[in-house]
Formats: C-alpha cells, structure tokens, sequence
C-alpha cells in the first residue's frame, strides 16, 4: 500500500505539465494505480476558480489523453484536483501554500514537482527550505523532482547541488530525465541481462561501434527562449543519450536495486575518456537547420524562428564521438547524434559487429561485405533487429543479407508515457530511474570541454537543410572509413542478391 500523498505541481499552466504531467496522472487514474487519498495541488500564477481548473484540466485532457476525456474516471480525477495562486519568488505566497498544505485537506507527504525554467530550480528549493517545508517529520516525507537539465554546465550544475543539498538529502532529490522511463530504453536492460546470447558479444572483442540516435523531425517551436541557451548537446546529449550510452555500456549490477543500477551508471560516466580541448574538432560536431520542408510544409530556419537571436551559433544538431576506456569497450567509439528538424524521426541504439577474420564467401561485386548490425529501435517503430549474412538461394556459393526483426508490442499493449512510470515510481519512493547527483556531475565532465570550445566559436555553424540529414563534414568524427551513419531500418543498400 502507498503513503497517502500530495503532490504539488509548480508551473502547473505550463507546457510540461499541460502536455505530460497532467495527462500522465489522467492516465493512472483511468488504470485505477492513483491511491484513493493522492490529492493534486496545482500552482501557477494566473488566476483560477476552482471549477475554472477543473475545466481547464478536462481541456487537457481532451486534447492530450490517449482516447480524450472519459467521464467516469475524469470525474474521480477531478476530485483530487486543487488550484493554488502564487508566484513562488514572493514569500507570502510561500506562506499562503504552506498554510494551504497544513489546513487539514491535504495528505501529509508531499511531492513537490518543479515544472519550471531550469533558472528557478535553486530560488524554489531555497524558499521551500527556508519556509521549513522541505523537513521531514513525524514519519512524513517531502520529495522535489527537478527536470533537466540539471545545470547548463559542470559548475552550473556544482552550485546548483550545493544550493539544494543544504535543504534536501539525496533521497529526497529525485532528478528526471523522462528516456529512463521509456519502456524500449528499459528493454535495453532487460535485453542485455535477462538473455545470455549478448553478453559474450558485448564487449570490444566483437564490437566495431556502437551508434545512438535521436533524430527529430519537429522544430523549436515556442520555446526558443529555453533552447537559444541550452543547444542540442545540453538539451539531448548530455542527458538522454548519455543515459541510454550508459545502459547500453554498463556491467552488470549486482542487483537492479537502485544504488546498484546507479553505480553501474557511474562507473560508465567515469570511464569516458575526457575530450581534450584540442581534441574537440576531430570528437564533436555541430550544426543548426536552415529553411527548407518538413512533411510537405515550408519551414523556416532556426535563426528565423520566434524568439531566437538572428545571429545565433545555437546548435539544433550535435554529434559527438566517446570512448569508454575500461575493459570490456577499451576502443569501441560510441558515435551519439541527435538534431531537430531531420528527414526522419528517430530513436534507435544501433550496433555494428565486426567483420569475420577472413571472407570465404565474398561475392565478386563487394569489397566489404556488410557488417551484422543488431538494431534497437525505439521510434517510430520499437523494434528488435539482427541483421545476418546467408546463403542466396541456387546453385551459386553466393550471399545476402537478411534480417531477423521482432516488434516489442502486440497490437493489444497499451503504449504510456515515458511520465506515468516515473510519477508512479516518485509517489512510491523508488528512485531507480532517476539521476543521483553523480551520474549529472560525470556527464556534465564529459561534454563540458566541448561546450567550452564552441563558447569560443560564435562566427560560424555549419547549417543543414529542415527536413534534410546533417552535413557531410560530419564524417570526421568517424574513426574507420567504413563507418557511417545508420539512419533507417532497413539499410540504404544491401549488395544485390538481398530480398
Ligand atoms: C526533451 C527536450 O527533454 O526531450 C526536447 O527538451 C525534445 O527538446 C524531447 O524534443 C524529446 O523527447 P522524446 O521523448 O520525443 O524523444
């Protein structure tokens, strides 16, 4: 049985919450896994009747719930619904909240859900502790969730820790990065541990590269004034595809307890062999996308959007090369990419193998024969696949190329959101799938030299076109010839004689 809870959203009229939170909770609720005393204590700074949230809240959930607003399960949602004004840089509103939370109505175990600018983290813990809300007593527990990005840079992040560890113990920090609740990036988990037949191929032995994807077709949107200073390596890599590189590289832990899985995490983070200033050029690249179209549309570049500075070095795109310097990957590269307005969406961690030791069966007409590749698809399509060499059929002693492809889901699995997972795990305490503050400092120490340089380097981006792939001068990056981006399922081209 789970503690009877609030949980306080701040920032509750804003995207996260309109988009995920709201529905996320909409969605437990519809699953009957909302404990019957949760109560919602939603803040913003407009001003709200309480019926007027409600409404607001239904529109919400019209628009953004899987199958729109069904009236049963809304109407019992809607009772754990509470509306608080206030601008939480004022300390009577601090007071007003607090005396709120105390007036009897509300559970006494508090979560405190920060879905504000990344700039306030730090101000709302500090007025949180200083108005003694953060203390945990007679049995009662607080717990915050901070979003990413934690920080914008190695000592960004140091002094944000340190201003918040004055009020909060680790266990009560709970930092999201939604891509550990993502039921494919969890699969890379369960794919790697609970099978043997990968274990004796991960490692360097058999392994040429490993590629992790992220590609976007979508644009900045509205939210130039958050993105013109984070940029695609803060905002993606940093956090989402580091944590991905770290489940797909990690040893296995010595249980899936939370401590145990983090630690393995660390040990990853810690490994990766620093990028020297030099050394930037040769491991990372940048670009930001021009004018061009995306599904059909004209599209305008980033430097024309809404809110962003037209002469702007913000990178939309960024691809970095990482080596994770122990035993098992000592000289595999790990090639991360990610970008927004691409030909194709995508996320997908893609592992190329090495080539046999010698080719027996080479066809006349290719120099290389093609790599097995093993391909975990996470979007659009969420997908396993291992692709082999075969026998053609006939008489000849000649090859293809086939693949072996199972999907994760059946027609009749539900797909959630990566957000109700991780809500559920915070109103249960379990913070596995979060980041502990290690994990942010150790990512923040591997890209922060890249950062440092491209601070440097503000008269020139390479640029790429919507809806187009990165710039050819990417490939530098690349440490073999033959390596190349794996952009789709299905190859580019498999030698003839493939189905
Ligand atoms: C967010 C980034 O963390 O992740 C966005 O701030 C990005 O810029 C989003 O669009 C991508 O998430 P997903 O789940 O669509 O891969």
């Amino acid at each position: 049985m789970t503690d009877a809870v609030t949980l306080i959203i701040f920032g509750a009229t804003g995207n996260l919450a309109r988009v995920k939170l709201l529905p996320a909770l909409y969605h437990l609720e519809l699953a009957g896994l909302l404990d019957g005393h949760l109560r919602i204590l939603c803040n913003g700074r407009t001003a709200f009747e309480q019926a007027d949230w409600r409404q607001y809240v239904a529109g919400v959930v019209r628009e953004h719930a899987r199958d729109g607003l069904q009236a049963e399960a809304f109407a019992r949602f809607e009772q754990r619904l509470h509306y608080f004004r206030g601008d939480l840089s004022d300390v009577d509103a601090i007071d007003g909240l607090k005396r709120e939370l105390e007036n009897g109505d509300y559970p006494r175990n508090h979560i405190f859900y920060v879905a504000l600018p990344p700039a306030t983290y730090g101000t709302v813990v500090d007025a949180l502790g200083e108005a003694d809300m953060l203390d945990e007593y007679d049995g009662h527990w607080r717990r915050v969730v901070i979003e990413k990005p934690f920080g914008s840079d190695l000592e960004s992040a140091r002094n944000l820790q340190r201003r918040i560890a004055r009020h909060l113990g680790e266990h009560q920090i709970y930092r999201i990065d939604h891509y550990m609740g993502k039921a494919m990036v969890q699969n890379v988990l369960v794919s790697r541990f609970a099978n043997l037949l990968l274990e004796p191929l991960w490692n360097r032995n058999y392994i040429d590269h490993v590629q992790i994807t992220r590609n976007e077709t979508v644009g900045v949107g509205s939210r130039a004034g958050f993105y013109e200073n984070t940029g695609a390596l803060r905002d993606m890599l940093q956090s989402h595809l580091m944590q991905l590189m770290s489940l797909v590289a990690m040893e296995p832990p010595v249980s899936m307890d939370s401590d145990d899985l983090r630690d393995e995490k660390v040990k990853v983070l810690k490994s990766i062999r620093p990028i020297h200033p030099s050394a930037v050029p040769s491991n990372a690249f940048r670009a930001q996308y021009g004018a061009g179209r995306v599904d059909g549309q004209d599209v305008p570049a980033y430097l024309e959007e809404p809110g962003v500075d037209p002469g702007s070095v913000t990178e939309t795109y960024a691809a970095l090369k990482l080596y994770v310097d122990n035993w098992r990957w000592r000289g595999v590269p790990f090639y991360l990419r990610t970008g927004k307005r691409m030909a194709e969406p995508r996320t997908m961690v893609a592992i190329s193998f090495k080539q046999p030791p010698k080719h027996f069966f080479r066809s006349a007409h290719i120099e290389r024969p093609p790599p097995n590749w093993l391909l975990m698809s996470m979007s659009p399509e969420e997908s396993l696949r291992l692709e082999i060499t075969v026998k053609e059929p006939g008489m000849t002693m000649r090859t293809r190329q086939i693949s072996l492809e199972a999907p994760f889901r059946c027609e009749h699995h539900v797909q959630t959101d990566a957000y109700e997972g991780l809500l559920l795990d915070v109103i249960e305490g379990d913070n596995s799938l979060f980041l502990r503050y290690d994990e942010v400092e150790w990512a923040w120490r591997v890209v922060d030299p890249v950062l440092a340089v491209w601070a440097t380097e503000r008269d020139f981006i390479h640029t790429y076109p919507a809806g187009g792939w990165e710039p050819a001068e990417v490939n530098k990056i690349f440490d073999k010839p033959y390596q190349h981006w794996r952009n789709a399922l299905e190859p580019e081209k498999w030698p003839t004689g493939s189905c």
